[in-house]
């Protein structure tokens, strides 16, 4: 099967590691990809905005399926263009991809199917949300309607923060995204992430992940894409994993394929685990980055066969098998990131690194010139590491890091702190009760 995956970043790397395994895979071509992507790959520098000559490339190339990174494609439709066109293509489609594309098209289809949420209003006019906000107690979360690549969320501790926030999206901080602003509920509790594969109808579970989405160490600093991430996530318990499904993600699936959209992809649950359970904060439409990364290290199973059957509605016959080890991935990133940052800085010691056991350096904003690996985005490479123990994955993603030589690049040296402090609580308790059968 020849096979077109769009994106360029850590996320893609990891698919396309993944899709270079499965024996059906024929030839793999990557847009734009990245210095990683091309050691698996054939990078080509199309761009997918013009969907048009996505799918002159597609029949060009004899592309049997097209794969989707990022949520920006498939909010603005590029799976429907191609469907129509006959190619095949895994992701939701544009109505569907409102699950991430609006927010306040989530929170009313979970008022109406009853999915546990944070409280919301929703505002189209400035005045109107000022005045909601004077009724609130605090904190409150202000978030623009639309995509906003993660920095349209406001966690208000106060009356001004919220309305500050309010000013920021009306006066077109997150362009057309804040035309429209939602208010909610602040949820407290410990985040996880949870993923399924959906084919119209069937839901296949994958597997919980958590990532860091602050910049530095102690979950300080500002906001960024993931900085690091783990799966599996302690806190997803068997039970709140049923539970998820239950509440959240099978009302979610009926009610897209009763409105006559169903969806068909990978849908990304972002959850509180409140005190009255697991309650949704937001979906996405695609796998999370870095979450990614470490899904795919824990796949046993064929990645492309079970994509497919996805976008060919047979997701009933697929059964995937997991490693049982934790993996874990930490970002390196360009110093400055979330702001301002350099790129062109060369990346010494990645040979090294891979030998670590257990390890796989996926690339995200990196480029090749020659024989040099050169940083080319904020977020540039991410070491993941498989291990028996989250305290082993830790280890090793570290000492992979340790052989990397990039003055110009920083990352947190805490991921994973939450899960680790699980671990050990756990193995204390096991100690606790030998200790009594001892005595
Ligand atoms: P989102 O872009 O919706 O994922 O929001 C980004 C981050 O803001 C989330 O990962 C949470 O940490 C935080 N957040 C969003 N909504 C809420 C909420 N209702 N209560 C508490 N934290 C929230
Ligand atoms: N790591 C968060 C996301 O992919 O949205």
């Amino acid at each position: 099967m020849n096979v077109f995956l769009i994106g360029s970043g850590g996320r893609e790397h990891a698919l396309a590691w993944a899709l270079a395994a499965s024996p059906l895979i024929g030839r793999l071509i990557c847009a734009p990809g990245n210095a990683g992507t091309a050691m698996l790959a054939e990078n080509r520098a199309l761009d997918w905005h013009d969907h048009e000559a996505v799918v002159r490339f597609c029949r060009a190339e004899a592309i049997d399926l097209v794969v989707i990174g990022p949520e920006a494609p498939l909010v603005a439709g590029l799976v429907d263009d191609l469907e129509a066109a006959g190619i095949r293509a895994f992701g939701p489609g544009r109505a569907a991809a409102r699950l991430e594309g609006s927010k306040g098209f989530t929170k009313d289809l979970c008022a109406r199917a009853g999915i546990p949420t944070a409280r919301y209003a929703r505002f189209a006019d400035a005045a109107a949300a000022r005045a909601h906000v004077e009724t609130q107690d605090f904190p409150i979360v202000v978030k623009a309607d639309g995509l906003a690549a993660g920095k349209g969320v406001t966690v208000a501790q106060n009356r001004e923060e919220a309305l500050a926030a309010v000013e920021a999206c009306f006066a077109g901080a997150f362009g057309a995204a804040g035309a429209e602003v939602v208010i909610e509920e602040y949820l407290e509790g410990e985040e996880a992430s949870y993923f399924a594969l959906v084919d119209g109808t069937t839901i296949l579970p994958l597997v919980s992940a958590q990532d860091h989405k602050r910049a530095f160490d102690g979950d300080e600093g500002p906001n960024t894409g993931g900085m690091g991430a783990y799966s599996p996530a302690p806190v997803m318990t068997r039970e709140r994993e049923a539970e998820v499904l239950a509440r959240i993600i099978r009302p979610t699936v009926t009610a897209l394929a009763e409105a006559g959209t169903p969806y068909r992809g990978v849908l990304y649950a972002g959850l509180m685990i409140t005190n009255e359970g697991p309650k949704l904060i937001e979906y996405n439409v695609r796998f999370g980055d870095p979450e990614c990364q470490v899904l795919m290290m824990r796949l046993k199973s064929d990645l492309l066969a079970a994509l497919e059957a996805c976008v060919d509605g047979v997701l009933a016959h697929v059964d995937l098998r997991w490693r049982d080890e934790t993996a874990l991935t930490v970002v390196m990133a360009a110093k400055g990131y979330p702001g301002a940052y350099e790129k062109g800085s060369v990346i010494r010691g990645l040979d090294e690194a891979a030998k670590v056991p257990g390890v796989e350096i996926f690339h995200a904003g990196t480029e090749r010139e020659g024989d040099l690996v050169r940083a080319a985005g904020g977020r540039v490479l991410n070491v993941t590491a498989l291990g028996a123990t989250v305290r082993e994955a830790r280890a090793r993603a570290y000492e992979a890091i340790a052989r990397i030589d990039w003055p110009e690049g920083f990352w947190r040296s805490d991921i994973a702190w939450r899960a680790l402090a699980h671990e050990e609580q756990g193995s204390h308790q096991d100690q606790g009760s030998h200790e009594e059968q001892g005595s």
